[in-house]
């Protein structure tokens, strides 16, 4: 009886042993594949921020490195960011060309719509591109340019054209198309834009002095 105890237990023992084994082996395993991706994970990120950038903004309109012209933005409710959130500079031959901010609409149908606003530096409109949303297909969605051509209305547009009251959906007496049965979305992403061109306007000085450096 003794002796059946005291194998039972080397068993429980040695499983024990294999199993904290293969623990150790597989955290192991993640590590070295953690070390062994995360480059090319960053890699990856870089190339899809900088097709995003590109989209909007041509590849002639700037001859700096676009992401290393990235700085930081204190948090803004203009921007719709309660935490800092980056800009980028474009830059052709030393003179600021446009600046691309990252702008949150907060009041979406489902949420937070993540946007990137792309500004002249004379104050028009390059682009606007939805970079997240959890709008509804068929409906919100329709903000994304593989659903419909909406998002380009803003091109050329500025904070006198149309005026204060223009920006906003017709609905409320402003010059951008809402959807069918839903107004939310658009309502919301014209505001964030419009607010992003206020804040670009108010913080003239601070493009001014990035193209300096
Ligand atoms: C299931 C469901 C999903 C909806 N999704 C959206 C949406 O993504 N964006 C939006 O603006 N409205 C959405 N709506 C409609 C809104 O509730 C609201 O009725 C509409 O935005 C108001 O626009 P309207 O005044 O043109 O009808 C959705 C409604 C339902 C029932």
């Amino acid at each position: 009886m003794k002796n059946q105890i005291k194998t039972q237990g080397r068993q429980i023992i040695a499983t024990a042993m294999v199993l904290a084994l293969f623990g150790l082996a597989g955290g192991l395993l993640v590590g070295v594949i953690y070390e062994a991706t995360a480059e090319q994970v960053a890699e990856n990120q870089r190339r899809a921020m900088l097709a995003n950038l590109n989209q909007l903004l041509q590849t002639d309109r700037y001859d700096n490195d676009l992401l290393a012209s990235q700085i930081t933005l204190p948090a803004d409710e203009r921007l719709g960011q309660k935490q800092a959130s980056p800009a980028y500079i474009a830059r052709l031959h030393d003179e600021v060309t446009a600046v691309i901010f990252s702008v949150i609409a907060p009041d979406g149908y489902s949420g937070a719509i993540k946007l990137l606003v792309c500004i002249n530096a004379d104050g028009t409109l390059n682009g606007v591109r939805v970079v997240q949303h959890r709008e509804t297909p068929g409906l919100g969605d329709l903000i994304e340019t593989a659903r419909s051509k909406w998002i380009f209305s803003f091109d050329g547009k500025s904070l006198d054209n149309p005026d204060a009251k223009g920006w906003k959906v017709k609905r409320d007496g402003g010059v951008f198309d809402q959807f069918t049965g839903a107004t939310i979305t658009p309502r919301a992403v014209v505001k964030a834009v419009h607010q992003c061109l206020l804040y670009f306007d108010r913080n003239k000085k601070q493009w001014q002095v990035a193209s300096s450096k």
